[in-house]
């Protein structure tokens, strides 16, 4: 069933409609900088190929890949259909079907052009009128550092100008900024060339469909918004711990970390989403305006209430780890943090007094990413008996990934003479429901930037206070140059996340229990 949000969208057009009920994106050319990257491979080309399956491309359609590296069409597609196949086959992994579709496949291959230039000179660019006739999206799949430089020579190029009737959109990957003033610095180069609605700035968070879920658990039911605010939660609980290390992308992550890579972006997000007002309406600037609200309510995280931490050698699940100090692009006296907790106040009527805590790290011990919200616990202890067995508090678990779903986990009368209070769970999975879909999380982003529906993206000023409230711990972290916490790769972290909580009576949702 198509959203409000998908319907208002597309109601303008007249397109035709496709199995899924939905119509497909406009006719459009998508020029794709940085055709040879990681992120073009693994993720955008599965996901064109799937919005093929699902019928939401146009027959109007056209991709040009734009790239410095030498190669040619035939090379470049060669590339891309050996990366398909082997996709396909993984049966772990999010792409996994039984075979690739040929038909939508050489549809998609056929629309493929290939250009080896310069992106971040104008002249270069003007080839690229050639394959444009009307609406265009140049995605910059490529490293932030060229982010401005790119947008300035297409503005030079004049390929943003907006033809009578149509559109040029550009969608931009993280990181966007690595601090408050150099987020703002890049929003005033963009914005210099291209109006705040051609950009797309993404957070590939806000793709999955976990995410996405909490706002229709939260704005589609009644039974859980009465719940959601100061006089019944106690605290939530918000992440991402991931079994990953940095592996071949040390020189990237020395200068990032794991606040700048994940908390002013991806965990934002998540916070957005359980804790924002309903927007007035599931229209674009509706939304972007309630997380604004929220993301202003925050109030600068204070510096003594984050615990940062380094992995040091170790086992994940089985297989060694080098220490992050032992990484290629790393300094052997590195104070890079590759974990981080934090904890976050919000001051608005609903949250006020409500701690939020968030959490990322990698090499830790499992891999879940999830949202705990958790309870305050009866007003009064009816059952006496019970009560020195009390079970844990109610929490509800929004569970992102690797399990998709929501644990509602609740007190029920153990069997037996005695009143006696356990903790059990009631689950929703995905797979129970739902068929497994191929989907890697890209599919919606890019049909929504095609349709210039910008939902899921992220405004200029929502960026820029995601970055002013962590900028007083980057600002103490800057001057004070101390070192993180060691922690084992294969643990769940260092023991300063756990004494943060403990300072507030409180403990994390354990990161290794089964989901
Ligand atoms: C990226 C970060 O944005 O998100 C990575 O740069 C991180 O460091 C990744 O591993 C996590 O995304 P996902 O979808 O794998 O949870």
């Amino acid at each position: 069933m198509a959203t409000a949000r998908t319907i208002s969208s597309l109601a303008r057009t007249d397109r035709p409609v496709a199995p899924s009920g939905r119509k497909p994106a406009p006719d459009c050319t998508l020029v794709i900088f940085g055709a040879h990257g990681d992120l073009t491979k693994r993720l955008l080309t599965p996901a064109l190929y799937d919005l093929k399956v699902a019928g939401l491309l146009s027959d109007g359609f056209r991709i040009v890949g734009v790239d410095m590296a030498d190669d040619t069409l035939e090379g470049w597609i060669e590339g891309l259909t050996e990366m398909m196949e082997a996709f396909t086959k993984d049966a772990a992994g999010e792409f996994y079907t039984p075979s690739l579709n040929e038909e939508a496949w050489t549809w998609l291959k056929e629309r493929l052009s290939y250009e080896r230039l310069d992106f971040t000179n104008p002249d270069e660019l003007k080839k690229l009128s050639a394959h444009i006739d009307s609406n265009a999206v140049f995605y910059l799949a490529i490293p932030s550092r060229f982010f401005a430089p790119a947008v300035d020579a297409l503005g030079a190029s004049g390929l943003t100008k907006e033809p009578e009737g149509g559109f040029r959109r550009i969608a931009i990957e993280k990181p966007f900024g690595t601090d408050l003033q150099s987020a703002q610095e890049l929003n005033r180069r963009i914005l210099d060339v291209v109006k705040e609605q051609q950009i797309f700035r993404i957070d590939h968070f806000l793709g999955k469909e976990t995410v996405q879920n909490i706002l229709a658990m939260r704005f589609g039911n009644v039974l859980f918004e009465p719940l959601w605010h100061r006089d019944y939660i106690d605290n939530v609980q918000i992440t991402a711990a991931e079994t990953v290390n940095v592996e071949s992308r040390g020189s990237f992550y020395e200068g990032t970390g794991a606040l700048r890579d994940m908390v002013p972006n991806h965990l934002f997000q998540m916070l957005a989403m359980v804790a924002m007002e309903p927007p007035a309406s599931f229209a674009a600037e509706k939304v972007r305006t309630s997380k604004q609200t929220l993301f202003e309510s925050i109030l600068p995280v204070k510096p003594e209430d984050v615990v940062r931490g380094q992995y040091t050698k170790g086992e994940v699940k089985g297989k060694s780890v080098p220490s992050y100090r032992d990484a290629d692009g790393v300094a052997s006296d590195s104070v890079t943090e590759t974990y981080v907790a934090m904890k976050l106040e919000i001051q608005n009527w609903r949250w006020a007094g409500v701690p939020f805590y968030l959490r990322t790290g990698k090499a830790l011990s499992n891999r879940r990413t999830e949202i705990v919200v958790e309870f305050r616990r009866p007003p009064l202890t009816l059952f006496p008996s019970a009560d020195t067995h009390a079970p844990p508090p109610n929490r509800i678990v929004l569970n992102v990934q690797p399990t998709q779903g929501v644990t509602l986990c609740f007190a029920a009368k153990k069997p037996g003479p005695e009143m006696r209070l356990s903790d059990v769970e009631a689950r929703f999975r995905y797979p129970d429901f739902f068929n497994r879909e191929p989907n890697v999380g890209y599919e919606t982003l890019l049909y929504d930037c095609l349709c210039g529906d910008a939902t899921l993206f992220q405004r200029a000023d929502n960026i820029d206070v995601a970055w002013s409230s962590v900028e007083p711990v980057l600002e103490s972290w800057r001057s004070e140059k101390t070192a993180p916490e060691l922690y084992e790769a294969g643990t769940a972290g260092p023991a300063g996340a756990d004494e943060l909580l403990a300072r507030d009576g409180r403990e994390w949702s354990p990161i290794d229990q089964k989901s």
